[in-house]
This record gives C-alpha cells, structure tokens and sequence, in this order.
C-alpha cells in the first residue's frame, strides 16, 4: 500500500440539481468544482476521496447525479456517508457502486475507515444508530492491529458556538463508549459544522473539516456565516505507523453570478 495513504476530504457541498442554484451568496456547484479543480492541482492523485454528507441541499435525485458527474471520472474511489440535508434513498441509489461507495468501510493492510450513517430522517441532529454502532464494534474486534479512522457527518463534541451545539450528534457516550475500548483508533472526521476543529481526546485526533461553499462563523451563539473564510477541502495523510498528518486547504472566493 502507498506511505502515507492520502485522503481527500470533501465536506457539506449543498449541491441542488440546478448548476445555476445559489445558497448563502454562492454557487455550490461552483464552489465544489472550483475546490475539487485546486485538488487537482496541489494534491492529486490521492489513495481516496471521502465526503462527509450534505451533499444535497434539495433532497432531489438528481443532485445526487451532479455530484456524481463531478467525482466519477477522477480514478479514485470515492466513499459517502449522509449528512442531515441527505436523501439517503436516492444517495444510495446514485452513490453506492464504484468509484463511490455508500458507507460501510475501506481498508488496506494498515488502516481501516470506517464511514456512518448519523442521520435522524427529518432532523438537523443526529444520532449512530444501534445496527451502526454494532457494525463499528464488530469492525474494530475483527481489526486489532489495524489504525482506525472513523468518518460521520455530526460533532460528537461541542464546538462551542451555542446554536451547532443544539444539533450534534444526540448519543456521543455509546459512540465514545465503544471507541474508548480500542487502543488503535487514531482519528475522528467530521463535516455538518462549517469551520475547521483540530483537538486531541484521550490520544485520538477530532477533525472537521471546513465546507467547500461558504463556512459558519467560530464561536458564535446565533447562526452566522463567516465571510472571512473561503471554500475548503482538507487532506489527511495516514501513515504505516498510525501516524496522521492533515492540512485544510482553503481555495479561493467564487462569487455567484
Ligand atoms: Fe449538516
């Protein structure tokens, strides 16, 4: 397998099955093709491409297609969980034969990552269902000597901006029950929180990666979109060793129209 192995990551591109739509003052289509494009150039190929849910905003099937077209010509696999804004049928229909693939997990001899499903049908939080905390566990008993990198759309820890923190992950101690047994998991990703989070709990490095449309300002008790900070994408570089070395790429303002 490659040294690092190379992920890509994708978080929360709001797409509509218009190109044209526009959500917050930008063209998600745009936004997406744009970040996907500076990808392209600064860090191609990687081993593989993760995106953490949101892919539609309209909850249309075919924005589930125009996401496709964007991803499936590139030769790299790419792995999709649901996030709130998610029509899982139609994701599932669109995004679960290669390259892409719906949830379940990836792996190679040294790591395995794990993508799940944290949606609540009709709810902005979320919640790891029973059968995918199972599925997690089973995972982890059956790959002990293997690094592990868990994905999931909801913060499974507060951000400290008061009105994300009322739509999180709603049962963040089973979650945390369940990987506080295992030694070898060396990485939690997320996306549904618009801004980067890079912190440490007991050894195990908690991400989330900036939107690649428009992000939600740090710290704030209101809704708030941060007009300071331009699309992003993050890449993450897991090494032999379970070692991770990660990086927000932030691209440039694509304004609408
Ligand atoms: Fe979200």
């Amino acid at each position: 397998m490659a040294d690092p192995f190379t992920v890509l990551h994708f978080t929360d591109p709001h797409l509509f099955a218009s190109r044209d739509e526009v959500m917050r003052g930008v063209c998600t289509y745009d936004t997406l093709a744009h970040t996907l494009g500076v990808a392209r150039e600064r860090d191609w190929p990687p081993d593989a491409i993760l995106v953490t849910g949101d892919i539609a905003q309209d909850e249309s099937r075919l924005t589930y297609e125009v996401f496709r077209q964007c991803f499936s010509e590139l030769g790299v696999p790419v792995y999709c969980l649901p996030g709130n804004h998610d029509n899982v049928a139609f994701m599932k229909a669109t995004l679960d034969s290669p390259p892409f693939q719906f949830c379940g997990h990836a792996e190679n001899d040294q790591w395995v990552m794990v993508m799940l499903n944290s949606q609540r049908p009709g709810k902005a939080s979320g919640k790891v269902a029973t059968t995918e905390l199972e599925r997690l566990r089973s995972l982890l008993e059956a790959h002990p000597n293997k690094h592990f990198l868990v994905a999931l759309h909801h913060h499974p820890v507060a951000t400290g901006s008061r009105w994300l923190d009322t739509v999180p992950l709603r049962n963040p101690d089973e979650f945390f029950g369940i990987l506080d047994q295992h030694s070898n998991v060396r990485c939690l990703l997320w996306g549904h929180i618009h801004q980067v989070y890079d912190q440490q709990r007991k050894g195990v490095r908690l991400l989330a990666t900036p939107s690649t449309c428009s992000q939600f300002l740090p710290h704030s008790d209101e809704f708030a979109v941060d007009e300071s900070h331009p699309p992003a994408y993050r890449i993450l570089q897991l090494y032999r060793d379970g070692s991770v070395e990660t990086t927000v790429r932030w691209c440039e303002f694509i304004t609408a129209g």
